[in-house]
């Protein structure tokens, strides 16, 4: 079974409430009945109800059972526009400007999400990533423990061998941009915490990259991620973690047990480090592009969970995000 199928199991066993911000677009509205339908979630999406009605007429699906909540007309609006005032207001934020951030969907459904109203928020078939991200860590911040927001990519590998069953987890890929050594101790952990949560992995083994192994090569970035290893095994001293490590180090049996002998992750890494978003954001797309491997984004360390889309997503992306962003909401 596909990382996706197992998700979806997982899923079903405990349906949560997602909301859609993007209610009126034409994807979201066919992923919702589709949601519905198969039992994974229950959606909720925002926008005019009229407009919502009109685009699944057209798509021809049935969007019957599914709530609709118009954020220029709710009476709950005014609650959480008081609650964002209270949040932001040290930031500047006013109560006539937190009255009209409301307003957006965006805001809107992340106010649900921290004030229980949904469990889990999706968006980004219209949207950019931070047009969402920005809310989300204003709002929603980071999980207790936890100091940054950073993402993994699940990446499902045609190879077998490799990680988990052709398995293996890639972070941070889409937030941090530069991340200090203590920020990478926390994207290590968070990203454990995401293998174990989502894939199933009960041990995680966590590889810190870098282009040096063990001190073969001197570079104060190679001392960066350094020391990021002796920080996360401070934050999680159970857990099966290493580095610095070279790529093929990390993956490969024999060459991690030539380069890194007696480490506990050397050759067997399931989970992958990367120093920074750009080694992070081009790894995963080498992979899939070059590997054919299967990649799917979450955003981990939100004390509630909220994902992205990319803009170019299908119908069964939206459905496959949902499902994650579910399970996630699981704990
Ligand atoms: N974790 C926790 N909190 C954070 C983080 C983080 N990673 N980043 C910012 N914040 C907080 C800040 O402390 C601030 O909080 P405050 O307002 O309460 O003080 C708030 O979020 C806003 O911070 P800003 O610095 O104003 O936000 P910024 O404009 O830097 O945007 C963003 C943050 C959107 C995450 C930025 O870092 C970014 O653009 N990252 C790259 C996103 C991207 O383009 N990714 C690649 C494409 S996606 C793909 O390929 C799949």
């Amino acid at each position: 079974m596909g990382i996706i199928d197992q998700v979806k199991v997982k899923a079903r066993q405990c349906i949560k409430r997602i909301v859609l911000p993007e209610g009126d677009e034409p994807r979201t509205v066919q992923a919702a009945a589709k949601l519905l339908k198969e039992k994974l979630a229950t959606p909720i999406l925002l926008g005019a109800p009229d407009r919502i009605k009109t685009v699944a007429d057209n798509a021809g699906v049935d969007i019957g059972g599914i709530e609709i909540i118009n954020p220029l007309d709710n009476p709950k609006a005014s609650a959480y526009a008081q609650s964002l005032y209270e949040l932001r207001k040290a930031k500047g934020v006013t109560e006539e400007q937190a009255a009209k951030l409301v307003q957006d969907p965006m805001y809107y459904g992340i106010m649900m999400v921290k004030l229980d109203d949904a469990d889990g928020l999706v968006s980004g078939a219209v949207h950019t990533t931070g047009d969402m991200l920005r809310p989300a860590l204003q709002i929603i911040k980071t999980k207790p423990g936890i100091k940054v927001v950073s993402s993994s990519f699940l990446l499902d590998c045609p190879n077998k061998s490799l990680g988990h069953k052709g398995l293996l987890v890639y972070s941070d890929c889409v937030v941090v941009p530069c991340p200090t050594a203590e920020e990478l101790a926390h994207i290590a952990v968070s990203a454990a915490e995401t293998a174990r949560t989502l894939c199933g992995i009960e041990e995680p083994k966590v590889a810190l990259l870098s282009f040096s192994t063990k001190g073969s090569a001197k570079h104060e970035l190679v001392t960066k991620v350094q020391e990021a290893t002796r920080i996360a095994h401070e934050l999680a001293p159970n857990l099966a973690l290493d580095g610095e490590l070279q790529l093929d180090a990390a993956l490969i049996p024999e060459i991690g047990a030539s380069k890194a002998k007696g480490s506990p992750v050397a050759g067997y890494a399931n989970v992958l480090i990367f120093p920074d978003l750009q080694a992070g954001n081009i790894g995963y797309k080498l992979t899939q592009r070059i590997g054919g491997a299967e990649a799917y984004a979450v955003l981990q360390g939100l004390a509630k969970p909220c994902n992205d889309l990319s803009r170019g997503c299908s119908v069964d992306d939206i459905v496959a995000t949902v499902a994650l962003t579910a399970v996630q909401a699981q704990g």
